[in-house]
């Protein structure tokens, strides 16, 4: 099952790239911009990384994003994620940024976006990994503020594609973000948000009702309320769960208790991610093969997972298909074995 996993063609659609910063790369950018961090070693790191919540884990994250400063730092952050992806058979990445964590601190936006984009163009020539940008809004933060993110990602429309909701769930629901998603999507941004991950059902209804998302992040809540189960079944909205996240924050106690055989059971459509794997102990293919050994997942369901990765990217229907038949390809190989 390993080796199937490692080898099946895949893509990543629930990734920040905040949270893709290893210890010995946040070691190296904070040397060479002379910012300190409050660890002494990749061990100490390692110890620091145990967390109750959601909100345990932001407040590190956003300490380690802070040594983020030049647009190289950004570049070399992205580049490195995109070569794990090569490594992983991931061929397709939609990887969301939070333009908020950097200019708050005064990291101009444009910085930010150069960064990251360039990484991205080098990559889809050296790796042969594609990818699509996302940005997320900070849902701790006001509806003014993430305006003033919308109207400074402008200039920069033509490379990103989406617009998300991320950070402090609890206490922060969609409908706060009402305006600034209408606004998005008159800007041609395709709206998708987290729900469900701490937040009850009624969050993951507010999503789909108020923000219209496309896809809902996480979205394990979702299963309290039977009604929105058939309504996400019935509308087709991929779920991008993420199991080792889920244990790390625990939203689960373990992955043996995991929601996700039971929501493909159910017809939703459900895809596997890392969403930090830096900080919650494994890439995506870390997340297959855990997940795959807790709830016995068949070759036949990590197929539909890779299938699912596809088919509910925000690719054009042509890319999806040639993804699709490589999918298929290295399925039916594999079972004819
Ligand atoms: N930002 C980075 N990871 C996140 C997560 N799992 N939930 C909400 N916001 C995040
Ligand atoms: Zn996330």
């Amino acid at each position: 099952m390993k080796a199937f996993i490692e080898g099946l063609p895949k893509a990543e659609l629930h990734l920040h790239i905040e949270g893709t910063f290893e210890p010995e790369l946040m070691f190296e950018i904070a040397r060479r911009n002379k910012i300190s961090i409050p660890f002494n070693s990749v061990k100490e790191i390692e110890e620091a990384y145990q967390f109750d919540c959601l909100q345990d884990f932001l407040d590190i994250y956003y300490q380690g994003a802070g040594v983020l400063i030049h647009e190289r730092d950004f570049y070399d952050l992205t580049y490195a994620y995109l070569e794990k992806c090569a490594s992983q058979n991931v061929r397709h990445t939609e990887i969301m940024f939070d333009p908020q964590t950097h200019t708050e601190r005064g990291v101009p936006f444009s910085t930010v976006i150069n960064g990251i984009h360039k990484a991205c163009e080098d990559a889809k020539t050296n790796l042969g990994v594609s990818s699509i940008l996302i940005m997320s809004y900070l849902r701790h933060l006001s509806e003014d503020e993430a305006f003033k993110t919308l109207e400074q990602s402008l200039p920069f429309k033509d490379w990103i594609t989406a617009v998300g909701l991320d950070s402090s769930e609890k206490g922060n629901p969609p409908s706060k973000f009402k305006n600034v998603f209408e606004a998005s999507v008159k800007e041609g941004y395709i709206p998708l948000a987290h729900a469900g991950e701490e937040g009850n059902a009624d969050y993951v209804w507010e999503a789909l009702d108020i923000l219209r998302i496309k896809r809902i992040d996480h979205g394990n809540n979702s299963l309290q309320d039977d009604s929105l189960v058939d309504e996400i079944v019935k509308r087709e909205i991929a779920l991008t769960v993420c199991p080792l996240s889920n244990r790390a924050l625990q939203v689960v106690p373990n992955l043996k208790d995991h929601p996700l055989k039971k929501m493909m059971n159910y017809g939703m459509k459900v895809t596997v991610n890392s969403d930090d794997p830096a900080y919650f102990g494994g890439q995506v293919n870390q997340n297959y093969i855990e997940i795959q050994e807790a709830l016995g997942l068949s070759k036949n369901d990590l197929y539909q997972l890779a299938r699912n990765s596809f088919e509910y990217s925000l690719l054009s229907r042509e890319s999806k298909d040639k993804h699709l038949a490589e999918v298929e390809a290295y399925y039916q190989k594999s079972i004819s074995e």
